[in-house]
Protein backbone atom coordinates (compact mmCIF):
# COMPACT_ATOMS: atom_id res chain seq x y z
CA UNK A 1 0.00 0.00 0.00
CA UNK A 2 2.89 1.99 0.87
CA UNK A 3 4.70 1.47 -1.75
CA UNK A 4 1.80 2.09 -4.33
CA UNK A 5 1.00 5.56 -2.82
CA UNK A 6 5.08 6.33 -3.70
CA UNK A 7 4.80 5.26 -7.08
CA UNK A 8 1.29 7.50 -7.71
CA UNK A 9 2.86 10.71 -5.71
CA UNK A 10 5.85 10.24 -8.08
CA UNK A 11 3.75 9.37 -11.50
CA UNK A 12 1.46 13.10 -10.13
CA UNK A 13 4.69 14.59 -9.76
CA UNK A 14 5.91 13.37 -12.91
CA UNK A 15 2.31 14.57 -14.92
CA UNK A 16 2.70 18.07 -12.91
CA UNK A 17 6.03 18.76 -13.64
CA UNK A 18 5.42 17.73 -17.90
CA UNK A 19 2.38 20.07 -17.44
CA UNK A 20 3.67 22.88 -15.55
CA UNK A 21 1.19 22.67 -12.63
CA UNK A 22 3.74 21.43 -10.08
CA UNK A 23 1.99 21.85 -6.49
CA UNK A 24 3.19 24.86 -4.69
CA UNK A 25 5.63 25.90 -7.34
CA UNK A 26 7.40 29.16 -7.74
CA UNK A 27 6.81 31.58 -10.61
CA UNK A 28 9.00 33.27 -12.69
CA UNK A 29 8.20 36.99 -12.78
CA UNK A 30 6.14 37.91 -15.92
CA UNK A 31 5.93 41.59 -16.48
CA UNK A 32 2.74 43.03 -16.84
CA UNK A 33 1.35 46.48 -17.51
CA UNK A 34 0.89 48.68 -13.98
CA UNK A 35 -0.45 52.24 -15.52
CA UNK A 36 0.81 54.72 -17.65
CA UNK A 37 3.07 57.39 -16.53
CA UNK A 38 1.58 61.12 -17.50
CA UNK A 39 4.63 61.23 -20.04
CA UNK A 40 3.15 58.03 -21.79
CA UNK A 41 5.97 55.23 -20.53
CA UNK A 42 4.45 52.32 -19.09
CA UNK A 43 4.92 51.09 -15.74
CA UNK A 44 5.17 47.67 -15.42
CA UNK A 45 4.71 45.07 -11.84
CA UNK A 46 6.22 41.72 -11.24
CA UNK A 47 5.15 39.12 -9.52
CA UNK A 48 7.25 36.85 -7.21
CA UNK A 49 5.83 33.69 -5.64
CA UNK A 50 7.87 30.96 -3.71
CA UNK A 51 6.94 27.55 -2.64
CA UNK A 52 5.45 28.46 0.66
CA UNK A 53 3.02 30.40 -1.43
CA UNK A 54 5.06 34.05 -0.41
CA UNK A 55 4.08 36.29 -2.88
CA UNK A 56 5.85 39.55 -4.12
CA UNK A 57 5.04 42.30 -6.13
CA UNK A 58 7.61 44.76 -7.84
CA UNK A 59 7.06 48.00 -10.15
CA UNK A 60 9.89 48.93 -12.40
CA UNK A 61 8.37 52.80 -11.02
CA UNK A 62 10.88 53.33 -8.40
CA UNK A 63 12.24 49.59 -8.06
CA UNK A 64 9.46 49.69 -5.83
CA UNK A 65 8.14 46.81 -3.35
CA UNK A 66 4.19 46.83 -4.14
CA UNK A 67 3.23 44.27 -1.60
CA UNK A 68 4.91 41.39 0.36
CA UNK A 69 2.49 38.76 1.36
CA UNK A 70 4.00 36.08 4.16
CA UNK A 71 1.63 33.54 6.46
CA UNK A 72 0.89 34.02 10.27
CA UNK A 73 1.10 31.66 12.45
CA UNK A 74 -2.27 29.93 11.15
CA UNK A 75 -0.73 30.05 7.65
CA UNK A 76 -3.02 32.77 6.73
CA UNK A 77 -1.12 34.87 4.23
CA UNK A 78 -1.46 39.07 4.90
CA UNK A 79 0.41 41.76 3.18
CA UNK A 80 2.65 42.82 5.47
CA UNK A 81 3.50 46.45 3.80
CA UNK A 82 2.22 49.71 3.75
CA UNK A 83 1.35 51.57 -0.37
CA UNK A 84 -1.25 51.72 -3.06
CA UNK A 85 -3.25 49.73 -5.31
CA UNK A 86 -2.91 51.08 -8.72
CA UNK A 87 -0.18 53.85 -10.54
CA UNK A 88 -2.38 57.05 -9.41
CA UNK A 89 -1.43 56.02 -5.67
CA UNK A 90 2.47 55.67 -6.23
CA UNK A 91 2.65 58.72 -8.67
CA UNK A 92 1.50 60.90 -5.12
CA UNK A 93 4.18 58.75 -2.71
CA UNK A 94 5.08 61.57 -0.61
CA UNK A 95 6.10 58.88 2.01
CA UNK A 96 8.23 56.78 0.27
CA UNK A 97 6.31 53.35 0.96
CA UNK A 98 8.26 50.55 -0.71
CA UNK A 99 10.70 52.34 -2.91
CA UNK A 100 14.27 52.51 -2.86
CA UNK A 101 15.72 55.75 -1.96
CA UNK A 102 18.66 57.31 -3.47
CA UNK A 103 21.54 58.60 -4.66
CA UNK A 104 21.70 59.67 -1.31
CA UNK A 105 19.31 58.64 1.40
CA UNK A 106 18.04 60.41 4.13
CA UNK A 107 19.67 63.56 5.27
CA UNK A 108 22.01 66.14 4.37
CA UNK A 109 22.54 69.09 5.63
CA UNK A 110 21.99 72.32 4.03
CA UNK A 111 21.88 70.14 1.32
CA UNK A 112 25.48 71.13 0.86
CA UNK A 113 28.62 69.05 0.60
CA UNK A 114 31.74 69.05 -0.75
CA UNK A 115 33.67 66.93 -2.86
CA UNK A 116 37.48 67.51 -4.47
CA UNK A 117 37.26 71.46 -3.24
CA UNK A 118 34.05 71.90 -4.94
CA UNK A 119 30.83 72.74 -3.61
CA UNK A 120 27.76 71.19 -4.50
CA UNK A 121 23.92 72.10 -3.39
CA UNK A 122 21.32 70.16 -3.59
CA UNK A 123 17.66 70.64 -3.14
CA UNK A 124 16.46 71.28 0.13
CA UNK A 125 12.71 69.45 0.26
CA UNK A 126 12.74 68.64 3.78
CA UNK A 127 12.41 70.98 7.09
CA UNK A 128 12.16 69.53 10.08
CA UNK A 129 11.98 71.96 12.79
CA UNK A 130 12.28 74.77 10.44
CA UNK A 131 15.26 73.80 9.36
CA UNK A 132 16.27 72.81 5.65
CA UNK A 133 17.60 69.63 4.22
CA UNK A 134 18.05 67.16 1.48
CA UNK A 135 15.67 64.35 1.57
CA UNK A 136 15.94 61.02 0.43
CA UNK A 137 17.91 62.29 -2.97
CA UNK A 138 15.67 65.59 -3.87
CA UNK A 139 12.43 65.71 -4.87
CA UNK A 140 12.90 64.13 -7.88
CA UNK A 141 14.60 61.22 -6.27
CA UNK A 142 15.50 57.53 -7.80
CA UNK A 143 12.32 56.52 -5.80
CA UNK A 144 10.31 59.06 -8.80
CA UNK A 145 12.18 57.11 -11.87
CA UNK A 146 11.31 54.52 -14.07
CA UNK A 147 13.72 51.81 -14.00
CA UNK A 148 14.67 48.96 -16.48
CA UNK A 149 13.28 45.57 -15.15
CA UNK A 150 14.88 41.96 -16.01
CA UNK A 151 13.30 38.78 -14.82
CA UNK A 152 16.07 36.52 -13.19
CA UNK A 153 16.02 33.11 -11.70
CA UNK A 154 18.71 31.35 -9.70
CA UNK A 155 17.97 27.78 -7.62
CA UNK A 156 15.85 27.97 -5.20
CA UNK A 157 15.10 32.17 -5.74
CA UNK A 158 13.13 34.24 -8.28
CA UNK A 159 13.95 37.96 -8.93
CA UNK A 160 13.90 40.82 -10.76
CA UNK A 161 16.59 43.21 -11.13
CA UNK A 162 16.19 46.86 -12.20
CA UNK A 163 18.72 49.18 -13.57
CA UNK A 164 18.80 52.79 -13.20
CA UNK A 165 21.35 55.55 -14.56
CA UNK A 166 21.19 58.84 -13.36
CA UNK A 167 22.93 61.74 -15.29
CA UNK A 168 25.96 64.09 -14.29
CA UNK A 169 23.97 67.02 -12.11
CA UNK A 170 20.91 64.81 -12.38
CA UNK A 171 19.39 66.72 -8.70
CA UNK A 172 22.37 68.37 -8.39
CA UNK A 173 24.96 65.53 -7.97
CA UNK A 174 28.16 65.16 -9.56
CA UNK A 175 28.83 62.26 -12.24
CA UNK A 176 27.01 59.90 -14.08
CA UNK A 177 26.00 57.18 -11.67
CA UNK A 178 24.60 53.36 -12.55
CA UNK A 179 22.58 51.95 -10.23
CA UNK A 180 21.09 48.11 -10.45
CA UNK A 181 19.31 46.48 -7.66
CA UNK A 182 17.95 43.10 -7.76
CA UNK A 183 15.24 41.76 -5.69
CA UNK A 184 15.20 37.63 -4.75
CA UNK A 185 12.29 35.75 -2.99
CA UNK A 186 13.74 32.51 -1.90
CA UNK A 187 12.35 29.40 -1.16
CA UNK A 188 13.69 29.70 2.31
CA UNK A 189 10.58 32.66 3.00
CA UNK A 190 13.51 35.66 2.51
CA UNK A 191 13.00 38.46 0.61
CA UNK A 192 16.70 39.88 -0.68
CA UNK A 193 17.84 43.05 -2.09
CA UNK A 194 20.84 43.56 -3.84
CA UNK A 195 22.60 47.02 -4.65
CA UNK A 196 25.32 47.64 -6.70
CA UNK A 197 26.94 51.35 -8.14
CA UNK A 198 29.32 52.78 -9.90
CA UNK A 199 30.57 56.30 -11.05
CA UNK A 200 32.10 57.74 -13.98
CA UNK A 201 33.19 60.90 -11.18
CA UNK A 202 33.67 61.13 -7.50
CA UNK A 203 30.47 61.35 -6.22
CA UNK A 204 28.10 60.36 -2.98
CA UNK A 205 25.49 57.39 -2.93
CA UNK A 206 23.73 55.88 -0.09
CA UNK A 207 21.07 53.75 -1.34
CA UNK A 208 18.31 52.12 0.69
CA UNK A 209 15.12 50.39 0.73
CA UNK A 210 12.14 52.27 2.31
CA UNK A 211 9.21 49.66 3.22
CA UNK A 212 7.11 50.19 5.60
CA UNK A 213 6.25 46.92 7.67
CA UNK A 214 3.17 46.35 9.72
CA UNK A 215 3.42 42.27 10.25
CA UNK A 216 -0.17 42.85 11.46
CA UNK A 217 -0.52 42.50 8.39
CA UNK A 218 -3.80 45.08 9.24
CA UNK A 219 -2.60 48.41 8.72
CA UNK A 220 -5.06 49.99 10.85
CA UNK A 221 -3.31 49.04 13.72
CA UNK A 222 -0.51 50.54 14.89
CA UNK A 223 3.23 48.41 14.95
CA UNK A 224 3.56 50.00 18.96
CA UNK A 225 3.19 46.17 20.18
CA UNK A 226 5.68 44.94 18.03
CA UNK A 227 8.86 43.83 19.53
CA UNK A 228 12.15 44.53 18.34
CA UNK A 229 14.96 43.73 18.59
CA UNK A 230 18.35 46.04 17.07
CA UNK A 231 21.95 44.54 17.03
CA UNK A 232 23.97 48.43 18.09
CA UNK A 233 25.27 49.45 21.45
CA UNK A 234 25.26 52.85 20.00
CA UNK A 235 23.27 55.60 17.66
CA UNK A 236 23.31 58.84 16.69
CA UNK A 237 21.97 61.39 18.40
CA UNK A 238 20.70 64.37 16.29
CA UNK A 239 19.59 67.75 16.52
CA UNK A 240 16.22 69.85 16.16
CA UNK A 241 16.69 69.20 12.12
CA UNK A 242 16.94 65.43 12.29
CA UNK A 243 20.82 66.23 11.25
CA UNK A 244 23.41 63.61 13.14
CA UNK A 245 25.13 65.56 15.97
CA UNK A 246 28.26 63.69 15.19
CA UNK A 247 28.75 61.94 18.47
CA UNK A 248 28.04 57.97 19.04
CA UNK A 249 25.61 57.64 21.60
CA UNK A 250 25.58 54.68 24.03
CA UNK A 251 21.84 53.39 24.02
CA UNK A 252 22.60 51.84 27.57
CA UNK A 253 19.94 52.95 29.79
CA UNK A 254 17.99 54.85 27.31
CA UNK A 255 14.32 54.45 25.10
CA UNK A 256 17.24 53.89 22.54
CA UNK A 257 18.00 50.19 24.16
CA UNK A 258 16.77 47.58 21.83
CA UNK A 259 19.59 45.42 22.10
CA UNK A 260 17.30 42.90 24.40
CA UNK A 261 13.57 42.45 22.33
CA UNK A 262 11.20 44.99 23.80
CA UNK A 263 7.57 46.70 22.42
CA UNK A 264 8.17 49.76 20.24
CA UNK A 265 5.20 51.05 22.16
CA UNK A 266 6.55 50.97 25.42
CA UNK A 267 9.50 53.58 25.81
CA UNK A 268 8.25 55.48 22.86
CA UNK A 269 6.43 57.97 24.96
CA UNK A 270 9.40 58.51 27.60
CA UNK A 271 10.55 62.24 28.42
CA UNK A 272 13.47 61.62 26.16
CA UNK A 273 14.86 64.93 24.74
CA UNK A 274 16.12 62.57 21.66
CA UNK A 275 12.10 61.00 21.07
CA UNK A 276 10.98 64.21 21.18
CA UNK A 277 12.96 65.72 18.57
CA UNK A 278 11.84 62.24 16.03
CA UNK A 279 8.41 62.67 17.58
CA UNK A 280 9.28 58.95 18.28
CA UNK A 281 11.75 56.26 16.55
CA UNK A 282 13.34 58.42 13.36
CA UNK A 283 17.17 57.53 14.17
CA UNK A 284 20.36 55.97 13.00
CA UNK A 285 21.84 52.82 15.17
CA UNK A 286 25.28 51.90 14.48
CA UNK A 287 25.44 48.29 14.14
CA UNK A 288 27.88 46.43 15.80
CA UNK A 289 31.05 45.98 12.80
CA UNK A 290 31.34 42.42 11.73
CA UNK A 291 31.92 41.59 8.40
CA UNK A 292 29.36 40.41 5.38
CA UNK A 293 25.87 40.77 5.70
CA UNK A 294 25.07 40.41 9.90
CA UNK A 295 21.61 40.13 11.80
CA UNK A 296 20.26 43.70 12.27
CA UNK A 297 17.13 43.30 14.01
CA UNK A 298 14.42 41.32 14.25
CA UNK A 299 10.78 42.56 14.10
CA UNK A 300 8.24 40.27 16.01
CA UNK A 301 4.11 40.68 16.20
CA UNK A 302 2.98 38.55 19.10
CA UNK A 303 -0.85 38.51 18.11
CA UNK A 304 0.01 37.16 14.35
CA UNK A 305 3.18 35.12 15.38
CA UNK A 306 4.96 36.81 12.42
CA UNK A 307 8.63 37.56 12.61
CA UNK A 308 11.09 39.22 10.32
CA UNK A 309 14.55 38.94 10.89
CA UNK A 310 16.64 41.55 8.87
CA UNK A 311 20.23 41.23 8.08
CA UNK A 312 22.44 44.24 6.35
CA UNK A 313 26.05 44.59 5.08
CA UNK A 314 25.94 48.18 5.73
CA UNK A 315 27.02 50.37 9.14
CA UNK A 316 23.58 51.70 10.05
CA UNK A 317 19.77 51.21 10.28
CA UNK A 318 17.24 54.08 10.39
CA UNK A 319 14.24 52.75 12.02
CA UNK A 320 11.54 55.18 12.06
CA UNK A 321 8.80 54.35 14.00
CA UNK A 322 6.25 55.96 11.20
CA UNK A 323 5.46 59.19 12.85
CA UNK A 324 4.82 61.54 9.76
CA UNK A 325 2.31 58.72 9.37
CA UNK A 326 -1.25 61.25 9.77
CA UNK A 327 -3.74 59.71 8.03
CA UNK A 328 -3.78 61.70 5.08
CA UNK A 329 -2.38 58.91 2.53
CA UNK A 330 -4.86 56.73 1.68
CA UNK A 331 -3.31 53.36 0.86
CA UNK A 332 -4.17 49.95 -0.41
CA UNK A 333 -7.64 48.74 0.27
CA UNK A 334 -8.51 52.47 1.09
CA UNK A 335 -7.02 52.23 4.22
CA UNK A 336 -5.93 55.87 5.70
CA UNK A 337 -2.73 55.05 7.11
CA UNK A 338 -2.59 56.60 10.80
CA UNK A 339 0.08 57.81 13.09
CA UNK A 340 2.56 55.14 13.46
CA UNK A 341 1.18 52.25 11.40
CA UNK A 342 4.23 51.15 9.58
CA UNK A 343 7.59 50.70 10.49
CA UNK A 344 10.87 51.25 8.41
CA UNK A 345 13.85 49.93 8.85
CA UNK A 346 16.99 51.28 6.20
CA UNK A 347 20.30 49.89 6.44
CA UNK A 348 22.39 52.57 4.99
CA UNK A 349 25.12 54.78 5.75
CA UNK A 350 25.15 56.97 8.44
CA UNK A 351 23.05 60.31 7.63
CA UNK A 352 24.64 63.15 6.31
CA UNK A 353 28.04 61.34 6.20
CA UNK A 354 29.10 64.06 3.32
CA UNK A 355 29.61 66.53 6.03
CA UNK A 356 30.66 64.67 8.92
CA UNK A 357 34.57 63.74 8.46
CA UNK A 358 34.04 61.63 11.39
CA UNK A 359 32.11 59.16 9.65
CA UNK A 360 32.55 56.17 7.64
CA UNK A 361 32.86 57.79 3.75
CA UNK A 362 29.96 57.48 1.83
CA UNK A 363 32.14 58.77 -1.68
CA UNK A 364 32.25 56.31 -4.63
CA UNK A 365 35.27 57.07 -6.98
CA UNK A 366 35.33 56.00 -10.78
CA UNK A 367 36.50 52.52 -10.82
CA UNK A 368 34.91 51.45 -7.52
CA UNK A 369 31.50 49.85 -6.90
CA UNK A 370 28.97 50.58 -3.99
CA UNK A 371 27.51 47.52 -2.96
CA UNK A 372 24.48 47.08 -0.35
CA UNK A 373 23.00 43.97 0.64
CA UNK A 374 20.04 42.84 2.53
CA UNK A 375 17.75 40.39 3.35
CA UNK A 376 14.73 40.04 5.01
CA UNK A 377 13.73 36.56 6.66
CA UNK A 378 10.13 35.66 7.83
CA UNK A 379 9.09 32.80 9.88
CA UNK A 380 6.42 32.48 12.60
CA UNK A 381 6.01 31.85 16.66
C1 LIG B 1 12.78 58.56 6.61
C2 LIG B 1 13.13 59.65 7.55
C3 LIG B 1 11.90 60.21 8.18
C4 LIG B 1 10.87 60.59 7.14
C5 LIG B 1 10.58 59.38 6.28
C6 LIG B 1 9.65 59.71 5.15
O1 LIG B 1 12.54 57.37 7.26
O2 LIG B 1 14.02 59.24 8.53
O3 LIG B 1 12.24 61.35 8.94
O4 LIG B 1 11.33 61.64 6.37
O5 LIG B 1 11.75 58.90 5.72
O6 LIG B 1 8.49 60.32 5.58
Amino acid sequence: MKTQGRHLLASLALLATLFEITPGAAAAAEPANYGTLPDGRIVKSYVLTNTHGLRAVLLDYGATLQSLEVPDRAGRLADVTLGYDTLPGWLGNTSYFGVMVGRYANRIAGGKFTIDGKSYQLATNNDPGGIPCHLHGGPEGFHRKLWAGRARERAGARGVEFTYTSRDGEEGYPGTLTAKVTYWLTDQDELAIECEATTDQRTVVNLAHHTYWNLTGDPKKPILNHELMLAADTMLPVNAGLIPAGNLAPVDGTPFDFRAPRAIGSRIGAADEQLKLGNGYDHCWVLRSGTGTRLAARVHDPESGRVMEFFTDQPGVQFYSGNFLDGTAKGKRGVAYAFRTGLCLESESYPDSPNQPAFPAAVLQPGAAYRHNMLWRFSTR
